[in-house]
């Protein structure tokens, strides 16, 4: 306590004021989905030595600081060629451009040689990542405490977070063993309604899911826009991997989406590159006004995004438009390299693991796996509880880091499994990497036998 003039010689204004309790902050920073991957990340700077399966990012071996400027170079070539005027180019770069973004009609264009999806331009929001589209997505659709969110789950803590922040309801889908099953996404559909809510859509990552790995196959997927018709809910698909992913892609839910039932999530930070932060949202569901006009979601998702980064950079618009264009207006162009590379670590470290463990010793441990043919994740399930002192064990004894699949589980679960990682290691790493994971798992599932509670 202190008096105007300030016990300590200061004015009042000068006394620093108590420490803010996080108590008195929104609920959200308070919330262990928001702080996931501070623990892993602390880990990892006290083992610098260790082989990390742990980051979801891409290879930095794609990255040529001189392309940037070609890159921009091309787009700034490109507006001139349209018979744009100096001044206007120059404001392409300088100025704030229109929250929608400056590049929909290229995104449209590329979405239609890439994903064989026809959307107009104005159905097109450039956001900043896929991250900003979720939020924009999820802020728009969700009114109140009585409308909820579904999710597939395990799923990306993007979208947890996001619906941390606005403070939504969450409602998950558990994936199955084989696979998620529509019947479950009804079942969960069915039983918010029975307890008085509205859900509103539901969310999933259908191509190398993060942080499954797993692919939604094609009868799956017509069978949920058959059954987000019935029910009479939207599909929020978020589409990272897909190209880098798999050589036999399976259509997008959008691409077999007749009635407009879902809105489609991109990013280009694992296609081209996530220091851009581009991404975008197409939202061609239209919206009654209530006065009789009609118009798209896209322009409300704008009218949103006004108010969280009014635009995306038109810097980082340039650059990724320059690089579309290089390549002929089509993401593939840039990904054929990188997919490959992606195939070739993903398929290295699934022959690791059979090589150290093949099907009998499999059985013995107690451990499987899946094995996705692309992207960057799989994921393994382990006889022993994969928490974050198996994960400090695994740094300081084996020198070999991993993520907890117990993260992506919003309502619970996963404890028995780890996330790998395959986008980011050498071959040597990875197969270095994982002899050190497998001494790991044989260690802690001895430990379990033992009866040594692992936890
Ligand atoms: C499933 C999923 N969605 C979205 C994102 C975020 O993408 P962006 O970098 O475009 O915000 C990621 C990034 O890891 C992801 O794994």
């Amino acid at each position: 306590v202190h008096d105007r003039t300030g016990a300590a010689g200061g004015t009042a204004a000068e006394v620093c004021a108590a420490p803010l309790r996080r108590a008195d902050l929104h609920a959200s920073v308070s919330d262990p989905a928001l702080d996931t991957m501070n623990f892993l990340n602390e880990v990892t700077a006290r083992h610098p030595g260790a082989i990390s399966f742990a980051p979801g990012r891409p290879y930095d071996g794609f990255f040529d600081v001189e392309q940037v400027f070609g890159y921009l170079r091309g787009y700034l070539d490109h507006l001139k060629a349209l018979g744009h005027a100096p001044e206007v180019i120059r404001d392409h770069l300088f100025q704030y451009g229109p929250t929608a973004g400056r590049i929909r009609e290229l995104i449209a264009e590329t979405l239609r040689r890439d994903e064989g999806v026809d959307v107009p331009a104005e159905a097109v929001v450039v956001t900043v990542g896929a991250q900003e589209a979720m939020l924009l997505a999820v802020r728009a659709l969700i009114t109140g405490p009585s409308d909820v969110l579904l999710v597939s789950s395990p799923c990306y803590v993007g979208i947890t977070g996001v619906a941390r922040l606005l403070d939504v309801t969450l409602g998950t889908v558990e994936e199955a063993p084989a696979g998620l099953r529509c019947a479950d996404v009804e079942a969960a559909v069915l039983a918010e309604r029975g307890a008085g809510r509205r859900p509103r859509a539901f969310y999933l990552v259908p191509d190398h899911n993060n942080p499954l790995g797993t692919t939604v196959p094609e009868a799956t997927r017509r069978e949920l826009l058959d059954l987000a018709a019935d029910l009479d809910i939207l599909i929020l698909e978020d589409t990272p991997y897909r190209l880098v992913g798999s050589e036999r892609r399976l259509p997008t839910l959008k691409a077999l989406d007749r009635g407009r039932r879902v809105v489609h999530l991109g990013s280009f930070s694992k296609t081209l590159f996530p220091g851009a932060r581009v991404g975008y949202a197409v939202a061609d569901q239209e919206v009654d006004d209530g006065r009789g006009g009609r118009g798209l979601l896209a322009a409300e998702l704008t009218k949103i995004k006004s108010m969280v980064t009014v635009n995306t950079p038109p810097l980082s618009q340039a650059v990724v438009a320059g690089m579309l264009l290089a390549a002929g207006g089509q993401t593939t162009g840039h990904t054929q390299r990188s997919s490959a590379y992606y195939r070739r670590t993903m398929s290295a470290t699934l022959h690791e693991l059979e090589r150290h463990l093949p099907a009998e010793r499999q059985r013995e441990l107690g451990v499987r796996w899946n094995r996705p043919d692309g992207g960057f994740f799989l994921s393994l399930q382990v006889p022993f509880r994969a928490d974050d002192a198996a994960l400090a064990r695994s740094a300081e004894d084996f020198g070999v880091l991993w993520t907890p699949m117990s993260y992506f589980h919003p309502a619970g679960g996963g404890e028995n499994a780890i996330r790998l990682s395959t986008s980011y290691l050498s071959d040597a790493d990875i197969v270095e990497g994982i002899a050190r994971l497998v001494r790991f798992v044989e260690a802690e599932a001895a430990r379990t036998q033992k009866g040594q509670p692992t936890w």
